[in-house]
């Protein structure tokens, strides 16, 4: 592995020279197997990106000489509905796209959109521990995909520029949705007119007023600054949205027993952190957001949040 000093990254970008997809890593050495981890996310703020780095950190130490990962974050190297083709392909090697992206390979993980499916996180832990919920891990294997882990986010919160409270109110704004038809389902029947845009066009659409709304996780709402454009958050805890962590399986089959231990043991570390992680940024950014001033947040009685 090498290092490239931030003096020397300074210098090439100062130089004018056509800058490459910024990856977190130290640089490979010649002869180490490349392995590539594409995601969405912030890498520094963000449950995702702290467990991928923690993960290509583990891998880095425990491969070093044979293997090398670099970590692609937001959006650098490809889009969610990019990365899995990509990934059979081969030129990528490891991704977390969240559950809702899976629509085109996969049926099974559309019970994590239903709204309200699950009543807090530790529900969510449960069924993803439960033999059901483990057992999608294998629900890509016939289509050249192999599930991995199930890494937390957090339940979704709606934001607008107008307050969500009754389910009236979101009648007519266009929501910003992931590729989820459960989830176009759910703001249709809201009377919303529900747009499938890719994270890394969120910001631009809302402060444009290409689209009036989203839901989101507090972590990807602060983290990608959303609370800048958008006016009220309401503390709804509708949904869930997590990850899978993704491999090739043909990948997977080439490499050796004692390299997939490795890499196997070292995600199950990364998935243990970055787990309890997202509990507390959870807790965290709602602060954040509320110190930031810029977001009136709504809570919901037990009667609004039933209607
Ligand atoms: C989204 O598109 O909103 C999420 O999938 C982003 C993420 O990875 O949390």
């Amino acid at each position: 592995m090498k290092y490239l000093s931030c003096a020397a990254t300074a210098l090439i970008l100062g130089a004018g020279l056509a800058a490459p997809a910024l990856a977190d890593t130290a640089g490979c050495d010649d002869g180490e197997m490349v392995i590539k981890f594409s995601h969405v996310t912030n890498t520094d703020k963000h449950p995702k990106g702290i467990a991928a780095n923690l993960f290509m950190e583990r891998v880095n130490a425990e491969m070093d000489g044979t293997a090398c990962m670099e970590v692609y974050p937001n959006s650098t190297l490809y889009n969610d509905d990019q990365v899995l083709e990509a990934m059979l392909q081969g030129d990528v090697q490891f991704a977390a796209p969240s559950l809702s992206k899976f629509e085109t390979f996969t049926k099974v993980f559309r019970i994590f959109d239903l709204p309200f499916m699950f009543k807090n996180m530790d529900a969510v832990e449960a069924f993803q521990q439960s033999d059901a919920g483990q057992g999608m891990k294998n629900s890509m294997a016939r289509r050249g995909l192999q599930g991995m882990d199930f890494w937390h986010n957090g339940l979704k919160q709606f934001s607008a520029n107008v307050p969500l409270i009754k389910p009236e109110d979101a009648a007519g704004l266009k929501f910003r949705i992931m590729s989820s038809k459960v989830l176009e389902a759910q703001f249709k029947a809201l009377d919303a007119n529900p747009q499938v845009l890719p994270f890394s066009e969120v910001y631009s659409a809302l402060q444009q007023r290409v689209v009036d709304a989203a839901e989101n996780p507090l972590s990807n709402f602060y983290t990608k600054k959303f609370n800048e454009v958008q006016t009220d958050l309401t503390l709804s805890n509708h949904g869930y949205l997590g990850y899978m962590v993704i491999t090739g399986k043909l990948f997977w089959k080439k490499l050796s027993d004692d390299q997939r231990a490795l890499i196997t043991q070292a995600m199950k570390e990364a998935t243990e952190y970055g787990n309890k992680l997202a509990e507390d940024m959870d807790v965290r950014y709602l602060n954040e957001i509320k110190a930031a001033g810029t977001t009136t947040i709504h809570e919901l009685t037990p009667e609004q949040r039933q209607a």
